[in-house]
């Protein structure tokens, strides 16, 4: 079932265009990753999708029942902020209609508690957010986004910054989660996109592989505009034709 439609997108930031003639469908179950080089539009898509940018051109057309969780880029989170782990978790819960400085229900602190026990995160409660890993700060950020209950989790880059072990243990996560929601994810690391997400999009300003990760060889390198390295099932593959006159 299509969750989510994007016809034609097209965004300006004043002169800038980020986002061209994009066409993108996203249905139900659906873990899809979004790779392109930096500055490609990727975030600007994410947000276009999530209703914080307008599109200039075209639609984003959205199933009656779609609830996006979106966890931004990493970056733009003020880590000093003086807030605990809880209290993150909570402030997920105001998409829900409740503003800052009223009360929450019952209901909104069971729902922080079974979030927190998913994610393993309940002995870290009370911890503040500066005392965090940046593994587990991101996976109170997934947190964040996941107690309103969304059927379609968005998350822009949410391993950079983390080593090995931590993007694993997120990406292993992700594919948990997966069972029971929508996973839509930036990320510019090829190895994990590839073992783990099952539909992968290509976007460098346009759009210029969206299907199936078997056959996105030509997409990636028209859309980086170079040869890209990935690991395909596990074994590091160099499957991109390399460009004349580009060293590798
Ligand atoms: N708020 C903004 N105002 C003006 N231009 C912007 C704004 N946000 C992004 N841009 C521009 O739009 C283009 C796409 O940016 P975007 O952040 O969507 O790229 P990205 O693919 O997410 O990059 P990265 O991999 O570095 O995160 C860039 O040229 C960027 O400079
Ligand atoms: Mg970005």
């Amino acid at each position: 079932m299509t969750q989510l439609e994007l016809k034609d997108v097209t965004v300006y930031y004043d002169e800038v265009c980020a986002v061209k003639n994009v066409d993108l469908t996203v249905s139900q179950g659906d873990f899809l990753g979004i790779i392109g080089p930096n500055g490609g539009g990727k975030s600007t898509l994410l947000k276009t999708i999530i209703g914080i940018v307008a599109p200039s051109e075209g639609a984003v057309i959205k199933a009656p029942d779609l609830r996006i969780g979106y966890v931004p880029q990493f970056s733009s989170f003020n880590k000093s902020f003086p807030i605990s782990v809880y209290d993150v978790v909570l402030m997920g819960r105001l998409s829900k209609g409740i503003r800052i400085g009223k009360k929450y229900k019952k209901e909104d602190h069971d729902a922080v508690k079974r979030i927190l026990k998913t994610l393993s995160l309940s002995g870290l409660a009370e911890r503040h957010i500066s005392e965090l890993s940046g593994g587990q700060l991101q996976k109170v950020l997934i947190g964040r986004a996941m107690v309103s209950n969304p059927n379609m989790l968005i998350l822009d880059e949410p391993t950079s910054n983390l080593d090995g072990a931590a993007r694993s243990e997120i990406y292993e996560l992700l594919k948990l989660l997966n069972k029971a929601m929508t996973v839509v994810i930036v990320s510019h690391d090829m190895a994990a996109i590839s073992s783990y997400v099952r539909q992968v999009a290509c976007l460098n300003e346009t759009l210029y592989y969206h299907g199936d990760t078997e056959h996105v060889g030509d997409g990636i390198e028209r859309a980086y505009g170079c040869p890209v390295d990935i690991i395909a099932h596990g074994k590091p593959h160099r499957v991109f034709i390399e460009h004349e006159g580009v060293r590798l």
